[in-house]
């Protein structure tokens, strides 16, 4: 389903992705967990070319690009393929909830307005929103746009969904409602990758946890595993710190 080989990014001198290999299978859910800035967001970002990869492949669904030989097409074949939800949202402020949830489907993919309404209607239902289709962003709750914006992303049936901490920007009691809200995409069967702080989300959602540290995959495994049994010091000291704090 989603196959990345040799990905490498840099940021003049500070090389932030490092020859990154990953598959993902379909309806598996990974999640990336990692200190910050050790590149889970560029990684993620490189994934639909909003940054451009120094080298490497990237294969979504059958379609593959060679980062050393981008074609004007190909960021635009990508991101037909995958869906981005982060952290700060992203909607539009002067479109209600639903012109932000049926936006792609009328203008990328050519829907009609009514049909498009309707799935946008479906989805607002799906997120817990069905009453606030002719809501602003400015009108709802951080955890409000965040679930507007994860219809959105589900609007446009993609075959991978990454979501960058979509809940860290949240007060604490919002967290909750959009945990609910992705747990009920993840029995969907999506395929999912998400980069996360939520530790004991990660632990009940994801198939497979990965540990990044320094623009490498240092370590992976099924959460039990990943979490109970690290192996690798850096991992065992990452955990040590995030769960001192908890
Ligand atoms: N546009 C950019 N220009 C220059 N450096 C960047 C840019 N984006 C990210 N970086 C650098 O790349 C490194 C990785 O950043 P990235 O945002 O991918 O980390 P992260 O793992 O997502 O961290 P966090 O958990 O804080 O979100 C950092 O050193 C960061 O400063
Ligand atoms: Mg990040």
């Amino acid at each position: 389903m989603l196959k990345v080989s040799g990905l490498s990014k840099h940021f003049g001198d500070n090389e932030v992705l490092k020859q990154i290999n990953l598959e993902v299978k379909r309806r598996e859910v990974v999640a990336i967990i990692g200190p910050s800035g050790s590149g889970k967001s560029t990684l993620l970002r490189c994934l639909n070319l909003l940054e451009t990869p120094d080298a490497g492949h990237i294969e979504i669904d059958g379609f593959e690009v060679d980062a050393r030989r981008l074609k004007k097409s190909d960021a635009y074949a990508l991101r037909q393929k995958s869906a981005m939800v982060f952290q700060h949202y992203n909607l539009f402020k002067n479109k209600t909830a639903l012109q932000n949830v049926i936006e792609a489907l009328i203008v990328t993919k050519k829907m009609n307005k009514p049909d498009a309404e309707v799935l946008g209607h479906k989805l607002l239902d799906q997120v817990g929103l069905a009453s606030k289709a002719s809501s602003y962003p400015a009108m709802l709750s951080g955890g409000q746009q965040q679930r507007v914006a994860i219809a959105r992303a589900l609007a446009v049936n993609p075959a991978v969904i990454l979501l960058d901490e979509p809940t860290s920007a949240l007060d604490p009691e919002l967290v909750g409602e959009v945990l609910q809200v992705i747990r009920s995409i993840v029995d969907t069967d999506t395929t999912m990758l998400i980069v996360t702080h939520e530790m004991s989300f990660a632990r009940e959602i994801a198939d497979r946890v990965i540990f990044m540290a320094d623009g490498s995959i240092i370590e992976e495994g099924d959460p039990q595993s990943l979490f109970g049994q690290p192996q690798q010091e850096r991992t065992k000291k990452f955990l040590g710190t995030v769960f001192s704090k908890n």
